[in-house]
């Protein structure tokens, strides 16, 4: 069991970018975590750094999500001790189309989006609602609004992200648990790079750094509002546009500009 009354977090994707930025703002805020990820040596100086500046309790636990025993682990971890706050947050894109892509790539990122997500998910809201309390960010995307060639499997795995915490916060409604799908747009990370995408095609202007995103994230989770957090007015503004736009208007914008 869990040795402190702190309240716990359990990050996946915790060794870069937004999940790295979740566990230190979370261990600011007095939060002892369980830090998730396939990069072990990140994750354990990631954890020396936590138990050094703060006194946090961390546990590391490599895993790569898109393997079943692993997150298996990760499920039984969840079930013997409880967790406050579960941010599903590992994930990454590709680029290609479904007939030139790898099927391996694909496969994983079904994996890790959907199946390892919902794992997690699921094992997390039963301990919370047996308990009445407790939160659940799924990190989806502004790409959850769209429909995306040459990132097919990238754009409808955030789009079941977000829908299943929009279905999910109307079961969890009366039970004292929240859950929040994190919609960020484009976001300094390892992101892009990893995924082999050129960052200097998009203006500087649409470009957000991780600490105002999470920061966006976790004053939502204070509040237990709204169930979907779109982190800048700018992108606010497209998803709501991308929302009421018919599909037919949005698909003659993307033939016009391939
Ligand atoms: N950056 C953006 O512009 C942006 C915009 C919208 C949404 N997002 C979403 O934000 C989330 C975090 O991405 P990021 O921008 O922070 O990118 P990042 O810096 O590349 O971080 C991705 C994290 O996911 C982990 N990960 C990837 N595959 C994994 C696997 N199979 N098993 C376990 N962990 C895995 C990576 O750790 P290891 O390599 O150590 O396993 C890493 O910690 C993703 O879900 C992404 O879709 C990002």
């Amino acid at each position: 069991m869990h040795a402190t009354s702190r309240p716990v977090a359990l990050v996946t994707g915790a060794s870069s970018g937004l999940g790295r930025e979740f566990v230190l703002q979370l261990a600011r805020t007095g939060h002892d975590l369980v830090l998730v990820a396939r990069d072990a040596d990140r994750l354990e100086s990631l954890a020396d750094e936590l138990r050094n500046k703060h006194g946090s309790v961390v546990e590391v636990m490599a895993a790569d999500l898109a393997v079943d025993a692993d997150v298996t682990r990760l499920v039984a971890r969840i079930d013997r001790s409880p967790i406050d706050l579960l941010v599903n947050n590992a994930g990454f894109g590709t680029r290609g189309s479904i007939a030139r892509t790898s099927r391996d790539g694909q496969e994983a990122m079904l994996r890790v989006h959907v199946l390892a997500a919902h794992r997690l998910a699921q094992a997390a809201v039963q301990g919370m609602v047996g308990r009445g309390s407790g939160a659940i960010i799924m990190v989806s995307s502004i790409a959850s609004f769209l429909t995306s060639p040459g990132n097919v499997n990238y754009a409808a795995t955030k789009a079941w992200q977000r829908l299943y915490i929009e279905s999910l916060s109307l079961e969890l409604a009366g039970k004292g648990v929240y859950a929040q799908a994190l919609c960020p747009g484009y976001t300094h990370t390892d992101f892009h790079q990893r995924g082999g995408m050129d960052k200097t095609r998009v203006p500087g202007w649409w470009w957000m750094t991780a600490d105002r995103v999470v920061a966006d994230s976790l004053r939502a989770v204070r509040r237990r509002r709204p169930v979907v957090v779109i982190p800048g007015l700018g992108y606010r503004l497209a998803a709501l546009a991308l929302r009421f736009m018919p599909r037919w208007a949005w698909h003659l914008v993307i033939r016009s500009r391939r």
